[in-house]
């Protein structure tokens, strides 16, 4: 049982996890990184899951990497640091990642936000880099994850003045697609989620590999990779069932093959 998460079983596909250090508002310590890597890669294991969503509390998403647990480190034991294997295990979850945020989520928090596909922020959210305060840097990929969600100018103003900016400003510089009240914000992204798990699932996995490459490679080779995953689903009984399903004026029925 991990101490840090709540994970709830899923509901029609939608699994929610749950960030619970309302002590040190959700901060990211090693141990919290580490089990929610380990349920993001239970989450993939399971078919039942279609898509997971990631929220924290009122207060705070997340406050950043434990600086508690940051001040014990030196140079070493941050190149050791076996953190760097757990983001890289939260990175690799292929199914569809919604985060729920409200309040905080700052430093690593605002990073553990972008790694998700979708962000849904309640109107109070607050993101931000504020590293540059304790004369470090974003660590957990906010220097180039932020960059490509936002741009350069956005990136740099938050990065060099560690200043926060509200959900308007996030949803304007397309880092959140959609704003709620605090309150709905889980119910919103459980929503999502589940008209994503209605979805054929080879599709939807698809689609975010493809999407995600987007923002690494050239057009011309996005193209082609995109081309070659439209191809690929072209052999599905999932594709055949959605034309069918729509000459037959019925909804799919897709079974993930
Ligand atoms: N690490 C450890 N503990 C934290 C924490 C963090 N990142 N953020 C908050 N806490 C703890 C506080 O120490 C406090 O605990 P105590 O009562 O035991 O002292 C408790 O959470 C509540 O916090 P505050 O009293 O500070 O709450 P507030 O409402 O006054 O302020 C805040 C909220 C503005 C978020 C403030 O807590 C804050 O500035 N936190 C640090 C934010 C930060 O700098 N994050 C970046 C970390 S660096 C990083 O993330 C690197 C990376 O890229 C991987």
């Amino acid at each position: 049982m991990p101490r840090t998460l709540n994970v709830l079983p899923p509901e029609k596909g939608v699994c929610l996890i749950t960030l619970q250090r309302p002590e040190a508002l959700n901060a990211l310590s090693t141990e919290l990184l580490g089990e929610l890597a380990q349920a993001l890669e239970t989450a993939e294991r399971e078919p039942e899951v279609r898509v997971v969503v990631l929220t924290g509390s009122r207060k705070a998403f997340a406050a950043g990497a434990d600086l508690k647990e940051m001040a014990e480190r030196d140079l070493i034991g941050t190149l050791e640091d076996p953190r760097v294997r757990h983001w890289q295990r939260i990175a690799g979850f292929s199914k569809p990642l919604i985060a729920a945020v409200n309040g905080f989520a700052l430093g690593g928090g605002c990073e553990l936000a972008m790694h998700a596909d979708i962000l849904i922020a309640g109107r109070d959210a607050r993101f931000g880099q504020p590293e540059i305060d304790l004369g470090i840097i974003p660590g957990a990929g906010g220097t180039q994850r932020l960059l490509r969600a936002v741009g350069k100018s956005q990136a740099m103003q938050m990065v060099l003045t560690g200043e926060a900016i509200d959900a308007r400003q996030a949803q304007r510089v397309g880092l959140v697609s959609e704003i709620t009240q605090p309150e709905l914000t889980v119910e919103r992204a459980l929503e999502i989620g589940r008209l994503i798990a209605a979805k054929a699932p080879l599709a939807v996995r698809l689609a975010k590999e493809v999407l995600l490459k987007a923002q690494d490679v050239d057009l011309a080779s996005g193209l082609n990779i995109e081309r070659q995953a439209f191809v690929m689903l072209a052999g599905t009984a999932d594709r055949n069932e959605g034309l069918r399903a729509f000459q037959e004026k019925r909804p799919p029925r897709f079974v993930g093959r």
